[in-house]
Formats: C-alpha cells, structure tokens, sequence
C-alpha cells in the first residue's frame, strides 16, 4: 500500500538503490557576444542590460555548431569525470527547446555519436525547467531499479530561435550545454527528492510556434506575425511568474527530503535574471550569495543553464562530499521544478587511464560503426534493387517463419 504524503505520492523512499551523481561536464562555443556588440543590432545599452538582467555577455554557437555538438562535448567531459564508458548508459535525455530535429531527438543523435548503443534515448520538452524534469525521470528510472547509469544534458542553441529585432529577448539569451551523469548505489544520498509542476494557462507567454501549432491553422493567422520558430515574450509576467514560484518549489522540495532551507549549502537556480535571483533569496530568507550565479558570462541559456551553473559550482570548490544542495528551473509552459541532491560525487569506475584510452576507442568505434551501418544500408537497398528476387525471396522466407511462429 503506498502511502500518501499530503495528497501527493511520495517521491523519497528509504532504501535504495540511491542515484548518485558522479560526473558533470559543460562546454560553451568561443564566440563571445557582449553587450556592446548587441548595441549595434538593436536599441539597447550595456548598463541598461546590466542593471536589468545581471548579463554583460553571452556565447553564440559557431556555423558548426549545434545543440548536438555541444550537448555532445558537454556529456563526454561528464563521462571522464565519472570515469565510465559509454557503453554503460542505460539512459541518455537530452532536454532542450532547440533540438536538432522533431525527431529523431537530439538524444539518439549523442547516443550514436557516444557509441553507447546499450543505451535508451529521448529529449525532453520542459524549456527552462527541462534540465531538472529530465534529472528528475532518469533518477526515478534508477531508484526503481529499472535502469543502472544514466546522462542526463541540457543543451541548447537559443541564437537561432531568437528574433534579432525584438530586444525584449535578444538581449537575454545564449548557447551551451552541460551534463551529469547519474549512477545506481546502494549508499544513501543523491537525488533525494523532486518538486515537479506546469500552469498551461500562460503557455502564450513565453513560447515558441513549431509546425504542429493550432496557431498555424487558424485562417486569418499572418505567417509574418506568427514567426515560426521564434521566441516571443511576455517579459513583466514570466518574471512575476518566477519570483512566485522558485521560493515555494524549494521549500516543498526540502519537506520531502526531510531538510531545511538552513540545511542547504548551495542553491543553483536557472540563470534567468539577477534580480529573480535576488528576488527568490529574499521570499526564502537567505543571503544571494547562497545562489550560484553566473548569469554575467552566458545569459539565459535555457535547460543548460543550471548544468552549466552546477560545474562551475563545482571548479570552484563551493560543493563537497555531504553538501545538500538544490537545483530549481522556471519558464515557458509554464513549468517549473525543483529538486534537492545530497552530494556524493563518488569515483568509479577502472584507472583513469586505461578508462580514457577505452572511452577514446568507443568514439573512434563509433564514428566507424555509423559510417559502416548506413553504407551497408545503401548496399542493401542497391542490391535489392538489381536483384529484386532476392528481396521477394526473403520477404517470403520473413513470411513463412511469421507462419511458423503464429
Ligand atoms: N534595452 C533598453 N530598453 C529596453 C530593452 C532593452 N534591451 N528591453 C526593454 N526595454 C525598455 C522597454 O521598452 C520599456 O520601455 P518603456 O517603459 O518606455 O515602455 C522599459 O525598458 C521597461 O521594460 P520592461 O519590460 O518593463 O523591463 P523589465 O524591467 O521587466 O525587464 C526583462 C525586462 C529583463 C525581460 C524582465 O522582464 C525579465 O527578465 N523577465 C523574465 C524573463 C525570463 O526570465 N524569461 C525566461 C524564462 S526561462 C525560459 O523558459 C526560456
């Protein structure tokens, strides 16, 4: 019999196995867009922007770039620190709102580019709070036995679906990924427990049209004003929306663990704006310095940004082994969530060397492999075509052995 936790099912259990963290990675593209060079696209100014949002600057992906390349860069450094090869993912979500495609997902596209070819893989749509929604589905598969290791990335290329002439927005967002990588144990701690919620009702809001859109279909819709594929913004209520909501998620999300704000060492919220972050250290009664904030180098880059946010904690020695930390996303959906980790951080895997070379060769392998399996394909497809015989034959032979088996 389960039991209920005010009206909500429990999402902490007392025994395990527990998922750990035990590898991060991030990686941003070189290009570095200022606030001055933004001076020169639309009407805005550098101390504006700064005293606005907390953002003096912001990494723009290059031409061969993409939401799968960082992601990709992002999960191999994750897979380094953790010490393991690709080959021991279970799991692979991508959460973004810039995928490579609608399908297939960015997911699989890392996941054959890792060669983890043991592993499952899906994106995941939550915009701002994707990260944490996603760390929240691949610790659950872990703590339900089902799945052992699992990557988890938050990647985005937000500087295509900007509109460059709206400077509500332009001026907020950037490029980047990062990633953890989650592993079952018996020890307790990781994640420990998890806060998901969605309003629908301010989807219009903050939202991106993509083809399936109603909004595509109504008659009289002006494709120009529609803008498929690009951001618009409701500002003044996203950042209401989120001053409500980052305080109350983290509180309910510490309830369930059993913890109290003051037992928190670090906060690492999506990097939206300076002044949410000030806004949410007050509603929660601490100082701002318990946020981790790195809003002033890379913007507002969306599900990768608490990632992101959560590595440089970590070089920068503000997260040891037995800190509680929380980590809480907001934004379009309205989504947000929150979720709170003991961190463990522990090593595993064979030598670091021997596992470098071995995961080197995987990639290597990889690469081949792809290369290898989509020529065989065209073969295939040639030779039937020269010999269609051969393919009557065997989808005969298929035939009889369906009969074989009914
Ligand atoms: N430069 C100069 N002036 C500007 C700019 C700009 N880039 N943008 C707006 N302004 C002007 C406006 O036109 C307005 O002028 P007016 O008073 O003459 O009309 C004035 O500045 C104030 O505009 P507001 O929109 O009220 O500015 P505000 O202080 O609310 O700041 C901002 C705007 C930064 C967008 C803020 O509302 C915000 O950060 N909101 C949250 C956004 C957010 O976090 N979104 C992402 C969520 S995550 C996700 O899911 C993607």
């Amino acid at each position: 019999m389960v039991k209920h936790n005010n009206g909500r099912l429990p999402n902490t259990q007392d025994n395990g196995p527990y998922a750990h963290v035990v590898g991060w990675g991030m990686a941003v593209p070189d290009r570095i867009l200022t606030n001055q060079d933004l001076e020169a696209i639309v009407e805005t100014n550098d101390e504006w922007i700064q005293t606005r949002t907390g953002i003096r600057e912001r990494r723009i992906a290059g031409e061969h770039e993409s939401t799968a390349t960082l992601g990709l860069k992002a999960a191999q450094r994750a897979l380094e620190v953790a010490n393991i090869l690709p080959l021991e993912l279970d799991l692979i979500v991508v959460a973004t709102s810039t995928p490579e495609h609608i399908f297939p997902s960015t997911a699989s596209l890392i996941q054959d580019r890792l060669g983890a070819t043991k592993a499952g893989a899906f994106d995941l749509s939550a915009a701002c709070a994707g990260f944490v929604y996603a760390l929240n589905m691949a610790a659950q598969s872990i703590r339900s036995g089902s799945i052992q290791t699992a990557l988890v990335i938050g990647a985005e290329t937000m500087s295509r679906v900007l509109d460059w002439q709206d400077r509500g927005t332009c001026i907020l967002f950037g490029d980047g990924a990062g990633a953890l990588v989650l592993k079952a144990s018996d020890e307790t701690g990781g994640v420990r427990s998890s806060v998901l919620r969605s309003d629908g009702s301010g989807w219009d809001l903050l939202t991106i049209p993509s083809v399936g859109s109603r909004d595509s279909n109504v008659p009289e819709a002006n494709p120009d004003e529609l803008k498929m594929y690009k951001m618009t913004m409701n500002g003044r209520e996203v950042f209401k929306f989120a001053t409500r909501v980052i305080g109350e998620s983290i509180t309910q999300a510490l309830e369930m663990a059993g913890l109290q704000v003051d037992d928190l060492t670090l906060i690492v919220p999506h990097q939206a704006n300076n002044r949410i972050i000030q806004a949410a250290a007050r509603s929660l009664n601490v100082e701002p310095a318990m946020f981790m904030n790195n809003i002033d180098r890379y913007g507002n880059t969306s599900a990768a940004s608490i990632p992101i946010a959560l590595c440089e904690a970590l070089e920068g020695g503000r997260i040891h082994e037995g800190d509680h930390i929380a980590l809480c996303g907001f934004g379009g959906g309205l989504a947000w969530a929150s979720i709170v980790v003991t961190w463990t951080g522990a090593e595993t895997g064979e030598p670091r060397t021997l596992g470098k070379q071995r995961r080197q060769l995987t990639y290597l392998g990889a690469n081949w492999r792809r290369r290898i399996v989509r020529w065989g394909r065209r073969l295939d497809n040639v030779a039937n075509r020269i010999h269609p015989e051969r393919g009557k034959l065997s989808r005969l032979r298929h035939k009889f052995d369906q009969q074989k088996l009914d």
